[in-house]
């Protein structure tokens, strides 16, 4: 048995309100095709999952091609029963189709192989995939042939109920096993009379049914992973649910997670056992932390590894770096893309750094700018000091060698190299190299003038009492 699994990906989601199609807008910081991808490339190899690509093809087509799935053009979207007449050719290859929808994120692997296996199992010509949620409003409605019978009589989608058939609560998923033989060849008998205008291939169970096939249905053994991405504001359910459960499974592994309900973690993170998240705390995209950290809340962390026993202090924002075990980060830090923290180094307050590697034990603990700079080990570096790495036209490197003592208000004017374990005086601009256990003195000599203050009172005082002229 030949098995091909086809996602149906053309429309466009006027629902959404978007310019952007429905497939790609996002839950749990991955588009809703991405995710029902993942799960079908755990069934079948990759190129024999085939996603039915139409509204805005080549976006779609871009935003999945590393996944090496193969594509269909529906040019026309004429509706689910025209997007599988489009694939007809390209499934040629296969006994048996599941197809899944592009805008059902949630499913899970177990719940395609039991549909997969029931399928078979009653060498059905037609399986759907139901549930039964508490509102099933908007869905298509299954139509059992007798009530707690397997075989299904038909589908009757929202628009078309009528009073009596309101009341049935299973819905039809969208998802389905077909035996190919059974559906081409009824696939042609498929008419647009229904509110839509559309070819819809909920059709075909009533189509089979009458034609003597035998058509099934089994539920879901979730509501909630069936549940469909129409609106922005169910999209957002989903996100939610998703994110639940990225926060149960890290929360089993060993963290905890204050107030899971308000933390957003995207679901490819890691978390190391024994680490905290506080409320409020984002962790996007592939972004890794270690065992024995503090992340404290409203700290923003994206595509970034974290080593053991870090503390991140409150209202961080940390995007594509590195942070060596045992650092301490924030508050109120930002580190740019391309920083490498070294194991216990200090970032302290309102530092900023892009394209720094700072060595191990080294801090720069208060109201800095470190931009492509390389810092050794065990350099501390004084409040307000800046590196200028910008003439306005390139960027420039400053070098910082292991044991410097940058003094606070320096500004470091790149390309500029502090040899190891040289001094920087406070309030300097250092435009030249310092030389390794120098002193550098970059600022204007000191000049006290005695008793200018009280002359100037003096001045003021004496024009005050002369008469107006
Ligand atoms: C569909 C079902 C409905 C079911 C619901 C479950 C039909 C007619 N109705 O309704 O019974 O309860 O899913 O979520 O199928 N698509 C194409 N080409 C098209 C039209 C749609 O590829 O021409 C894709 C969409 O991108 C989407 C999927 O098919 O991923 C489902 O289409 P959608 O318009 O969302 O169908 P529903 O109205 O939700
Ligand atoms: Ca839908």
């Amino acid at each position: 048995m030949r098995l091909g699994i086809v996602i149906m990906a053309a429309g466009k989601g006027t629902r959404l309100k978007s310019k952007r199609p429905k497939v790609l807008h996002e839950i749990g910081g991955r588009p809703l095709l991405r995710h029902v991808i993942a799960a079908a490339v755990q069934v079948v190899p990759p190129q024999d999952v085939l996603v039915i690509v139409g509204h805005q093809a080549e976006a779609v087509a871009a935003a999945v091609r590393d996944t090496g799935v193969r594509f269909v053009l529906q040019a026309e979207q004429r509706g689910t029963g025209h997007a599988m007449q489009c694939a007809e050719q390209a499934t040629g290859d296969y006994d048996e189709l599941i197809v899944l929808s592009g805008d059902v994120p949630l499913l899970r692997v177990e719940t395609i192989l039991a549909l997969r296996d029931f399928h078979l199992r009653e060498q059905a010509a037609m399986t759907l995939l139901t549930a039964a949620p508490d509102n099933p409003f908007g869905y298509g409605r299954v139509l059992r042939k007798r009530p707690g019978a397997p075989e299904v009589a038909a589908i009757v989608e929202q628009k078309a109920l009528t009073p009596a058939q309101q009341s049935v609560r299973e819905i039809n998923s969208g998802i389905y096993a077909f035996r190919r033989a059974a559906l081409y060849p009824h696939i042609g008998q498929l008419r647009a009379d229904n509110a839509h205008r559309e070819l819809y291939l909920t059709d075909l169970a009533g189509i089979l049914a009458d034609a003597g096939e035998r058509v099934v249905a089994i539920e879901a053994a979730q509501a909630t992973e069936v549940l469909g991405a129409n609106t922005i504001a169910e999209m957002m359910d989903l996100d939610r649910e998703l994110r639940l459960a990225t926060a149960r499974r890290l929360m089993s592994e060993g963290v905890t997670i204050f107030r899971p309900e308000t933390v957003t973690i995207d679901s490819a993170v890691e978390v190391g056992p024994d680490t905290v998240l506080e409320p409020y705390v984002q962790l996007l995209g592939q972004t890794r932390i270690g065992s024995d950290c503090r992340i404290r809340s409203y700290t923003v962390i994206e595509n970034t590894t974290v080593g053991d026993h870090v503390v991140i202090q409150p209202s961080c924002v940390i995007a594509d770096s590195a942070i060596g075990k045992g650092a301490t980060i924030g508050p109120f830090a930002r580190l740019r893309p391309g920083c490498h923290i070294g194991e216990g180094a200090h970032i302290g307050n309102f530092v900023e750094m892009k394209k720094t590697r700072m060595g191990a034990g080294s801090k720069a603990n208060h109201l800095s700018y470190l931009g492509d700079a390389q810092i050794g080990s065990g350099v501390n570096v004084g409040a307000g000091t800046i590196t200028c790495n910008y003439d306005g036209v390139n960027k420039y490197q400053t070098l910082i060698e292991d044991g410097v003592f940058i003094g606070s208000d320096s500004a470091l004017v790149a390309p500029v190299i502090i040899g190891a374990g040289a001094y920087v005086a406070a309030g300097s601009v250092i435009t030249e190299n310092v030389p390794a256990e120098a002193l550098a003195l970059g600022r204007a000599r000191q000049v006290n003038k005695l008793h200018w203050a009280k002359n100037l009172r003096a001045r003021r005082e004496a024009r005050k009492s002369e008469p107006p002229k």
